[in-house]
C-alpha cells in the first residue's frame, strides 16, 4: 500500500496563484508533457514536491504532449499508476504503459485523500475518441486540457479576464479546428454542469471565474459549425 504524502506545506508559488486548498494526500499529475521534455517537467514538479511521491499520472487523451513521458514518470515515481478513461486504458494505455492503468468510467469519482476528482467523458472534444477531463470537486477546478488552447509563450499562469483566454483560443481554433462532431455543445454543457471556478488549461493561461459561462460560450461557437 503506497504511503500517503504526510506533510504538504503549500508551496509559495502555488499560494501566489491562489491555487491553495486542502492538502493532497495522494498527489496526481495531469499530463506528463512530451517524452523528450521529461527532464524539464521533472524539474518543474521537483520545485513543488518530491516527484517520487506522485501516486497518479492522469491525462485527457492519448497523445505525445498529454502522456508521451508516461513511462518516464512511472519510473520516477515507484507507487504511481496511470489514471485515465476506460477507453484509453483498453485501447492504448494498458499496452503502452509499464504499469496497469486504473480506468475511470464517465462520472466516476476518485479520492486523492482530502481532494476528490471526477472523470468526465467527452469523446472527440477536441480530438481523440478516448478524450475526457478531470474535475476536482473541492477547489472546483476543471482540468480542461486542450480546450481553450492559446498560442504563444509566457502567458500569465492564471487570469480573471475572460477575453484574455477566449480571443486567442478562438483564433487558434481557426488554425487548428476541433474534430467536427455532432453534439459538441451537449458535451460542453456536461462540463459546464460542474460549475467550475477555475478552468485549468493545458496550453496558455488558466481562467478563474465563471467557468460554466465560458464553456457555454464555446459550445455555442461549436454548435454553429
Ligand atoms: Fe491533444
Ligand atoms: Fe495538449
Amino acid at each position: 500500500m503506497p504511503k500517503p504524502i504526510q506533510a504538504c506545506p503549500l508551496p509559495e508559488s502555488l499560494a501566489k496563484l491562489g491555487l491553495g486548498g486542502p492538502c493532497v494526500r495522494f498527489a496526481l499529475l495531469f499530463h506528463t508533457g512530451p517524452r523528450k521534455m521529461f527532464p524539464l517537467t521533472l524539474e518543474a514538479v521537483a520545485s513543488l514536491m518530491d516527484p517520487a511521491r506522485l501516486r497518479w499520472i492522469s491525462f485527457s487523451h492519448f497523445e505525445a504532449d498529454e502522456c508521451g513521458a508516461l513511462n518516464e514518470w512511472l519510473a520516477a515515481a515507484p507507487d504511481a499508476q496511470p489514471l485515465c478513461s476506460a477507453l484509453a486504458a483498453m485501447v492504448s494505455v494498458d499496452d503502452f504503459a509499464d504499469r496497469p492503468a486504473k480506468p475511470l468510467a464517465d462520472g466516476e469519482t476518485h479520492s486523492l485523500g482530502t481532494l476528490r476528482v471526477q472523470w468526465i467523458d467527452t469523446p472527440h472534444l477536441p480530438h481523440g475518441m478516448e478524450t475526457g477531463y478531470l474535475f476536482e470537486t473541492t477547489t472546483r477546478t476543471l482540468l480542461c486540457g486542450d480546450l481553450f488552447a492559446q498560442p504563444g509563450n509566457q502567458p500569465p499562469a492564471i487570469t480573471e479576464s475572460e477575453n484574455l483566454v477566449w480571443e486567442p483560443s478562438e483564433a487558434m481554433r481557426q488554425e487548428f479546428p476541433y474534430a467536427p462532431i455532432h453534439g459538441a455543445a451537449a458535451l460542453l454543457d456536461k462540463l459546464a454542469a460542474t460549475e467550475p471556478q477555475v478552468l485549468a488549461c493545458m496550453h496558455g493561461a488558466s481562467y478563474r471565474g465563471d467557468g460554466a459561462a465560458l464553456l457555454h460560450r464555446l459550445g455555442a461557437a461549436l454548435g454553429k459549425h
